[in-house]
């Protein structure tokens, strides 16, 4: 495969989940704040809160932030300009995401070549209440997905990803024989239990009550973990369905206020 230094900042970022205590200036998060603003956009519904309290950032990172599908500024924009929404909110919120998490993603590279670490976190959407009071945000902001980033005290490997046939499909979809699941499951578990993660981690997806564990850390790998977390977890869709209306969505109507 070619290299250069764009593909090879993305082929050697790994999650970076310790971190120097070490400041990032103001000039390096403006220009990864920069590079996240010039990501491809749909209506430029992503929006980026920022703490830079290191005691209170998730694995004490010197910099959170909470990346949010931020329909509000878009609303604030039309209102001024006599405009009432029609889209309904699954529409808005299907680019917003998408906004959002093509911002996230050009931070994450722009941080790669600044020799900074990231690593997202998934729970902003369960956490919609106690950030939209944090940060004081109006209605119809969504708390997306989290950042933390910072200088990397830590030197972890790159992980294992799928076969690249596993991912491309030319011209039609492939119907997975169990042989290529096998091969492809095979690739991403031996890569992580080479690298000894879970092992390290020290962390197995407890099984429910009365369930015998037929697993150690020889053979609990990559598909076993997340085949458990979508098995066993998932959130409460209702949780889910509700924060979403605390965040002044509605995603059952069929069109916006006036629809
Ligand atoms: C939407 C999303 C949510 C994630 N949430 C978490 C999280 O809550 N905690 C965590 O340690 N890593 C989280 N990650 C990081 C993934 O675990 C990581 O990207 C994946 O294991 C691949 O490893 P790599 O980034 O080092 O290649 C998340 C990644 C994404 C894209």
């Amino acid at each position: 495969m070619i290299s250069n230094p764009v593909i090879d900042a993305m082929m050697n970022r790994r999650s970076i989940r310790k971190y120097r205590e070490e400041q990032p200036s103001d000039e390096v998060i403006e220009t990864i704040v920069r590079a996240g603003q010039q990501a491809p956009f749909a209506m430029q519904m992503g929006s980026v809160l920022l703490s830079r309290e290191i005691e209170q950032n998730v694995f004490r990172a010197p910099l959170l932030f909470t990346i949010c599908v931020d329909v509000y500024r878009m609303e604030r924009v039309m209102e001024m300009r006599g405009w009432k929404r029609k889209a309904s909110d699954i529409f808005t919120l299907l680019f917003g995401i998408q906004d959002a998490a093509y911002m996230a993603e050009n931070m994450v590279i722009a941080a790669e070549s600044l020799e900074l670490g990231s690593c997202y976190i998934g729970a902003a959407p369960f956490m919609s209440k106690k950030i939209r009071e944090l940060y004081e945000l109006p209605d119809r902001i969504l708390p997306l997905v989290m950042l933390t980033m910072g200088y990397p005290s830590e030197e972890p490997p790159v992980r294992p990803r799928y076969p690249i046939d596993f991912h491309l499909f030319e011209g039609k979809y492939t119907h997975f024989s169990d042989d290529a699941v096998s091969e492809a499951a095979e690739e991403m578990d031996s890569g992580y239990l080479r690298q000894n993660y879970y092992r390290e981690a020290n962390f197995m997806i407890p099984l429910t009550e009365g369930t015998e564990e037929t697993f150690d850390f020889d053979n609990y790998s990559w598909t076993e973990h997340i085949s458990r977390k979508l098995g066993l977890w998932g959130g409460d869709p209702d949780e889910l369905l509700r924060n979403l209306e605390l965040c002044g969505f509605d995603i059952e109507r069929t069109a916006g206020s006036e629809g």
